[in-house]
């Protein structure tokens, strides 16, 4: 791992999405970058909620160094195992069988959600395989007034013991992953709208863990949870990141959900996921999540 001085602030930052995403370029992010560039991209972050490094071809410890600079990071996965050696990588291989083709925020199912997300690509399949990441703040600003106001007073409860990545092989590894995904199980009461901590902004926070609404039947909750989620969905809301070999994305787990479609057959594809520790989730009456099952996920998200 080289480490070279960053000089400050070259960057260019262009939209490249209407509602979501940047991309970034002159920047270095093998290099150990001063705090101006950290704050120019920290701001675009919270502006554009998905950044796109073209390039970077970063290693573990690159991606591990960079992350760090948002914050503590979290273990891997609070049940899933990390890449050999490196606590704090979890891979994301579509070959082994199982797709995170389910709309998502990274781990809402405990009471500390990541903040952010890094996913950095080093096998990409030679069609499909892309990531879709949709901004949850805009589609609470695109609910008409008597939803949002319904919105606000909700809660729904986060949980990892469902059927969250659909297994594309009908597999003993596929059945295997989801037995280690649910060995601890964790069930956590969100608000449905959340305040984010940084830049005040309200958005929507479901998702497919969030599988049931407090106070409503299974029903109730399915439809009201498929009303709000077809406003993230809406493709105005939504970017589409086509990756290379050497990309970096880092978004904002605060205020997006994305989903990886399964669409490359049996194709490799292999990427990283580093995440660093977020907060508890408040809601728009100030009241924060609520564990209901399980614990606090402290080996996962250490010191919170
Ligand atoms: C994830 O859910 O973090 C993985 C996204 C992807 O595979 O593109």
């Amino acid at each position: 791992m080289s480490t070279v001085t960053q000089p400050a602030v070259s960057l260019d930052v262009r939209q490249i999405g209407g509602r979501i995403g940047a991309e970034i370029s002159g920047v270095d992010l093998r290099a150990d970058l001063d705090d101006a560039t950290l704050t120019v991209i920290n701001a675009a972050l919270l502006q554009h909620k998905a950044l796109v490094f073209r390039g970077q071809h970063l290693d573990d410890e690159q991606q591990l160094r960079f992350a760090a600079r948002f914050g503590p990071l979290t273990t891997a996965h609070p049940t899933v195992p990390s890449v050999d050696g490196q606590p704090n990588i979890l891979p994301v291989h579509g070959d082994e069988g199982v797709r995170a083709n389910q709309w998502h925020t990274d781990v809402t199912f405990v009471q500390s959600p990541p903040k952010v997300s890094t996913l950095r690509a080093v096998v990409v399949p030679s069609y499909g395989g892309n990531t879709l990441i949709a901004n949850t703040a805009a589609a609470y600003r695109d609910l008409p007034e008597p939803l949002r106001a319904l919105a606000d007073s909700l809660y729904a409860v986060h949980t990892n013991d469902y059927d969250y990545a659909q297994p594309q092989f009908d597999s003993e590894a596929a059945a295997e992953y989801h037995k280690v995904f649910i060995s601890r199980r964790y069930r956590t009461e969100h608000p449905v709208v959340r305040v984010h901590p940084e830049s005040g902004e309200r958005g929507l926070f479901i998702g497919g863990f969030a599988q049931r609404v407090v106070g409503l039947s299974g029903t109730e909750s399915r439809d009201i949870l498929r009303l709000l989620q077809a406003y993230v969905t809406r493709p105005e809301n939504v970017l589409r990141v086509q990756w290379t070999p050497g990309d970096l994305v880092l978004f904002d787990n605060r205020i997006t959900q994305h989903y990886a479609p399964d669409d490359y057959g049996d194709q490799a594809r292999s990427l990283f996921r580093v995440t660093v520790a977020g907060d508890v989730p408040t809601g728009v009456d100030g009241s924060r999540s609520r564990i209901v099952e399980g614990d606090d996920a402290g080996h996962y998200t250490p010191g919170q």
